[in-house]
């Protein structure tokens, strides 16, 4: 509910963040949480969703990975941003706007772009939009440090409620920005179910940028998922001790290992843990035991990858003009810049 939003702090003028979460939010968060799982694991073919990883400790495995030699798709991405800054720039024409980030974490891709969009003279609000209240303090402390000169709106939110949100306050053209390639973890149903809510939140004419990772050699994607120091593998185990924590589960990390592999047919790396032995696990808030059989997996989290066909089908299945394709020097990576189409609302344009 929009009405929830509280203005929790004013730490400079510029700068604020709204917390749209209160406790009984957080209660309904465990409950749907124990639900997923209690779902999940009672499947013939058992799976956990990969956006329970991001906890505090799943954040900070996170960051981790991003800086590894081979998760290529961060230095990817911020190759893109930097390089190609220009071009970004000049599809905002010249307007005031609000630079939405949906799920900006530690924003260690935007602050650059933050930077340079201040040089050039635009005129913007920054907006990061995160359910994790702890990394939303961080990147608003940190800018405040920065950019003290900077409006920044930081929403504790989901991404719909913090979009009408904004657009019920201010009237502004929007820029939003979903880096990182995100949307891959999402199935092609459910990313074109975001893409279309993305396109009911905003307002014609206003401008996306999505992070897409492309089809690529395959012993590279591997070993991007596959890294030599198991950062990868705990950030997936991550999950069950998250279960452990927060349900009382009595999962043994020591009888499950990661793995995963690479679906052709799907085009996109699956991720599972794999129970090492037959074996009984408890979950007190669930109320019951869950059987693994010896090499049972749990499948956690897909990683799509795309082709910039299958880039421009869905932005024209979702209701969005596609403007421009920004590629790295190795073609690793797109950030893809659309447009939202609505016919219907040209006066607004
Ligand atoms: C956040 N997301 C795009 C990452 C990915 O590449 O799917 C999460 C990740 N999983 C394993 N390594 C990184």
């Amino acid at each position: 509910m929009i009405e929830q939003f509280s203005d929790r702090t004013n730490m400079a003028s510029n700068y604020q963040i709204v917390n749209q979460l209160d406790t009984k939010e957080n209660f309904n968060e465990i409950h749907a949480f124990a639900l997923h799982v209690l779902v999940g694991l009672s499947e013939s073919k058992k799976s956990l969703s990969s956006k329970y990883f991001y906890n505090a400790r799943g954040s900070e495995l996170f960051r981790k990975i991003s800086f590894l030699k081979e998760y290529y798709l961060t230095n990817s991405e911020i190759e893109i941003l930097q390089s190609k800054v220009a071009e970004i720039e000049e599809t905002m024409e010249d307007r005031e706007f609000n630079l939405v980030e949906l799920g900006a974490g530690f924003g260690r891709k935007t602050k650059f772009l933050v930077d340079h969009m201040l040089s050039s003279g635009l005129k913007f609000r920054y907006v990061p939009i995160d359910i994790s209240e702890g990394s939303m303090d961080e990147l608003v402390t940190e800018l405040g440090k920065t950019n003290p000169e900077l409006e920044v709106c930081g929403l504790v939110s989901d991404y719909y409620n913090g979009l009408k949100w904004l657009n019920n306050r201010y009237k502004s053209r929007n820029f939003v920005m979903f880096l990182g390639s995100s949307i891959g973890n999402f199935t092609h149903g459910e990313s074109r179910v975001f893409l279309r809510n993305l396109w009911n939140s905003l307002n014609n004419g206003d401008k996306v940028l999505i992070g897409f990772d492309l089809k690529k050699d395959i012993e590279l994607l591997l070993s991007a998922y596959n890294d030599s120091e198991g950062v990868t593998a705990q950030f997936n185990l991550n999950l069950l001790l998250r279960i452990n924590e927060e349900l009382g589960g009595e999962f043994d990390l020591n009888k499950f290992r990661y793995f995963s592999t690479y679906d052709l047919f799907a085009g996109g790396i699956k991720s599972y843990l794999v129970s090492l032995e037959k074996q009984e696990v408890y979950i007190e808030k669930i109320g019951r035991s869950f059987s693994f059989e010896p090499w049972e997996p749990i499948h956690t989290e897909y990683s799509y990858k795309y082709l910039v066909p299958d880039i421009e089908r869905l932005a024209s299945e979702t209701g969005f003009l596609v403007e421009k394709h920004l590629f790295d020097s190795k073609r690793y990576f797109v950030d893809s810049i659309w447009k939202v189409y609505k016919p219907g609302n040209l006066l607004t344009e």
